[in-house]
């Protein structure tokens, strides 16, 4: 299995040839009949990365199903192998560089009758690399040029070479596409209303896999999510790199901010529960919080990441606020949104982090007292300001323990959260089984938490009222009640009775 890291960079003499063998007759075809050749050829999409990454291979799905591809769960049916691929941080692709040998071996033992796809955010980088040896991949595809697919696709098995196209674009948002969601229970779902990201963030490659940031039309998201409720689900969540700074201005120049738009996608059906992810702190407005307050089913929970708790190191990621000015902010949330629950994203080891920073971390951890949290060690990124002007310069084992201590803090935080909830009622939506046992059920509160529950006789999707007896620092385990609706738990359910009532 060869490294794509040893590759030869494929050269921009052959770039040129190779655009133009691509102009040869074969290619003539291409045009006019890709959806002709689709046939009965079968589809396996592996999807890494983050919920953006989800939608986008049912966006995937949805295109090459409209080609006529079947989408198949089993790899070993598949005609056509896609990796819908994620570069957040070093380990993330190394993962998926074992997978793609693993799968570039299966092709040969296959002589070649598997078609292999590089989808997503290493696409950009990875094109020449993986270009430079032909039988690695198939096609690459970048995140903004998924309706392509199918065409290069049938390119690629037309010519025998590889097909790319990782161009990012400012209009694409798949607006008119219903994506897929074949790994749906059923009852929550995500909707996509932006794409890329402007912030520029120093430790983030997001903004050069992904490119500018684009929001979506509001009234396609409108009737994605009345779909979804007439599909029977019960819970959406919008989804973005950075929700709360969707801005939709239309032709007549009136614009729907990002607080207006979580109101009228509350306003579809008052029994769908309305989330988003993942929200900046700098556009987390009053307007914003106010929804929160206001509205019953838009949920009492924001992912609110911080990534560290030192000025100096929040100036140094570029994060634009504070730590004053973070712990303001949920100060503000809390008291406007009493039993708000917080999560948070943490990076331990940044560059030129000292340990006095580090503290920093962890003391904000304390004022702040996040319900859960995603931890993570610095991986330096290929092109990011961090790489180019800052050294990574905190030892790898200084960076390990520090992560450790922000872990296990967290979960002390996370244990003691789920000890205050013993006694509590919440109202439960039912996602399905739990992990464990077939008797039980699984949902999660307004907040967020997960609530293991005996089945008795309540169904997946419905609204169940559960007092919490037990925990462990992940889990709430509880009793039934009774069955409910989220108007009537908005009257009854003693955390948005306050909030209201405040
Ligand atoms: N748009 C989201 C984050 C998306 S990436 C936001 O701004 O909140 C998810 C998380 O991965 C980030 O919040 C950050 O904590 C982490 N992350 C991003 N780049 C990283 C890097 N180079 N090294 C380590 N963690 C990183
Ligand atoms: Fe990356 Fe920052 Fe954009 Fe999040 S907000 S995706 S961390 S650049
Ligand atoms: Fe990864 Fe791309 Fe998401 S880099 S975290 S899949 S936006």
């Amino acid at each position: 299995m060869e490294p794509i890291e040893d590759l030869d960079v494929l050269s921009e003499e052959r770039v040129r040839q190779r655009e133009a063998d691509d102009a040869d007759e074969d290619l003539d075809r291409v045009k006019h009949g890709y959806d002709a050749t689709a046939g009965d050829k079968q589809v396996y999409i592996e999807t890494y990365g983050c919920q953006m990454n989800v939608n986008d291979s049912g966006i995937v799905a949805s295109v090459l199903k409209e080609s006529g591809y079947g989408l198949t769960r089993d790899e070993a049916e598949a005609d056509v192998v896609l990796l819908n691929t994620c570069a957040i941080r070093e380990n993330a692709e190394q993962k998926i560089r074992t997978r793609l040998g693993m799968l570039r071996a299966e092709k040969e033992r296959r002589d070649g009758e598997l078609m292999l796809g590089v989808l997503g955010c290493m696409a950009e980088r990875l094109r020449e690399k993986l270009l430079e040896q032909e039988d690695l991949v198939d096609v690459v595809v970048g995140p903004d040029a998924y309706r392509d697919l199918p065409q290069l696709l049938y390119e690629a098995d037309a010519t025998g070479q590889a097909a790319v196209n990782v161009e990012l674009s400012k209009q694409e948002t798949y607006a008119d596409i219903d994506p897929v969601r074949y790994d749906s229970n059923g009852v929550s779902a995500y909707v996509s209303i932006m794409r890329g990201c402007d912030n520029m963030c120093t430790f983030c490659v997001v903004p050069f896999t992904r490119g500018r940031e684009e929001s979506r039309l509001v009234t396609t998201i409108l009737s994605e999510v009345s779909q979804l409720v007439e599909e029977g689900y019960r819970e959406v969540t919008l989804l973005g790199q950075n929700v709360n700074s969707y801005h939709y201005t239309d032709e007549n120049g009136s614009s729907v901010s990002f607080a207006e738009l979580v109101d009228r996608v509350s306003r579809v059906s008052p029994e769908l529960r309305v989330r988003y992810s993942t929200s900046h702190p700098k556009d987390c407005t009053d307007e914003l919080l106010q929804v929160h307050r206001e509205r019953p089913n838009v949920c009492n929970y924001i992912h609110l990441p911080v990534q560290h708790g030192n000025t100096e190191v929040l100036d140094r990621m570029r994060r634009t606020y504070t730590r004053e000015e973070y712990l303001a902010l949920t100060e503000r949330a809390k008291e406007l949104c009493p039993g708000l629950s917080l999560s948070t994203d943490l990076i331990a080891g940044f560059c030129g982090e000292t340990e006095a920073q580090h503290r920093d971390t962890l003391s904000l951890m304390e004022a702040v007292r996040y319900d859960h949290a995603y931890m993570f060690k610095y991986s330096e990124r290929p092109q990011t300001y961090a790489a180019r002007k800052y050294e990574d310069d905190v030892p790898e084992d200084v960076k390990q323990r520090r992560l450790e201590e922000i872990i296990e803090l967290q979960n002390q935080h996370s244990k003691e959260s789920n000890e205050e909830e013993i006694g509590r009622v919440h109202t439960v939506l039912v996602e399905g089984p739990s992990k464990k046992s077939d008797e039980q059920l699984f949902g999660r509160t307004d907040t967020n938490k997960g609530v293991v529950f005996d089945r008795e006789d309540y169904e997946q999707g419905d609204y169940v009222r559960v007092r919490v007896e037990d925990c462990t620092s992940s889990t709430l385990l509880g009793t039934a009640i009774g069955r409910t609706t989220l108007t009537e738990a908005a009257r009854t359910d003693p955390i948005t009775t306050e909030a209201v009532a405040a």
